[in-house]
């Protein structure tokens, strides 16, 4: 065995879960790959006492070296300590793809992992979330399982089309495999877009029925909300005002993740939210100074608009400020 989460000061997502669903608010799941991206997380959390989760995808890890994420991870729980408010962090595998991969992270720090079989047939996605299950609970990692598919890529799995959760699967996938939260397909998808519309038309909304039907077969149970950016508008524009080209960009509409995040949707997972502002801002930052070239100049203001950001995801999206 290598290293305890427990000791790098993380905990699981039970808890958090388990106050989530009686709260009505989701947990936010941030994903993140380098230092600013985790430093704004933490402090946004910190100053909203909001509880988090550090999400780390399979490319993330291949990008940052995954002994690197584990120091990184307590980086993070020190520095959550030092701005002076001790919220719950946990650090979580997303979209692990093999039970290799969860056991690797699982023995490496991780308190909670991803099994996403999503694109096996039924009884394989049971059979594998299972064995993800069995050696994670020796351990006291928290495991979230996946039924239904997302449009999108999913690391490196590209699905064309979205297939919804069959309500039908749910009591049998999570009894037969005891995973601690489902991610579910009711009409997200990855990445910045997620809907076509024409101008002036409104995006479709989330299959809330559907939802309604898993939380009917599963009352009690945390469900997980893959693909909830809402691209927002602000960012969008500033990429393409200063070099970019992200037409046609559209996301999840907070309203609806803010009426998610009052069900049994106890995890939110944003990732594109973050990548835009950060990108928006060093654009905009290096086009209005083109001379400029330390990094530090251009990533401090991306860092401070992902602070800035994620708070207000935190206070007026998932609820979660304020229940550390
Ligand atoms: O669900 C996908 C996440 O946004 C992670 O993306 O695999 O490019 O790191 P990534
Ligand atoms: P977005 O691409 O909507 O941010 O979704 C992120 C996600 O689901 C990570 O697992
Ligand atoms: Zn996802």
């Amino acid at each position: 065995m290598g290293v305890s989460y427990k000791e790098l000061g993380l905990v699981n997502t039970r808890e958090m879960f388990k106050k989530a669903m009686e709260g009505k608010y989701a947990i936010p799941a941030y994903n993140f790959n380098n230092l600013e991206q985790l430093q704004a997380i933490i402090q946004a959390c910190v100053e909203t006492k909001s509880p988090v989760i550090l999400q780390v995808s399979k490319g993330a890890r291949e990008y940052a070296n995954a002994t690197m994420l584990r120091y990184m991870a307590l980086g993070a729980t020190k520095l959550a300590e030092e701005l002076g408010y001790n919220i719950p962090i946990a650090l979580h595998l997303d979209h692990g793809d093999s039970f290799e991969i969860c056991k690797s992270c699982v023995d490496s720090g991780f308190s909670s992992v991803m099994i996403d079989g999503s694109h096996l047939p039924f009884e394989e996605n049971i059979e594998l979330t299972k064995r993800v299950v069995e050696y994670a609970h020796k351990f006291d990692v928290t495991v979230e399982g996946e039924l239904g598919v997302l449009a999108g890529i999913e690391d490196e799995v590209v699905a064309e089309k979205s297939h919804y959760t069959d309500p039908d699967q749910v009591e049998e996938f999570v009894s037969k495999t005891k995973v601690d939260s489902l991610a579910i397909s009711i009409g997200t998808s990855h990445g910045a877009y997620k809907f076509k519309v024409k101008p002036g038309e409104s995006v479709p909304p989330l299959r809330f029925d559907i939802l309604e039907e898993i939380e009917r077969r599963l009352p009690g149970f945390p469900i997980v909300l893959h693909g909830a950016s809402s691209v927002m508008q602000e960012y969008v524009d500033m990429i393409n005002k200063y070099g970019g080209n992200l037409e046609g960009a559209v996301g999840v509409p907070e309203e609806q993740l803010r009426r998610a995040a009052e069900s049994a949707v106890c995890k939110i997972n944003i990732d594109s939210d973050g990548r835009l502002a950060f990108t928006a801002k060093i654009r905009e930052f290096l086009w209005n100074n083109p001379k400029e070239f330390d990094p530090r100049k251009y990533l401090k203001p991306a860092r401070n608009a992902l602070v800035e950001m994620y708070k207000h995801k935190n206070i007026n999206v998932l609820g979660s400020a304020n229940k550390a």
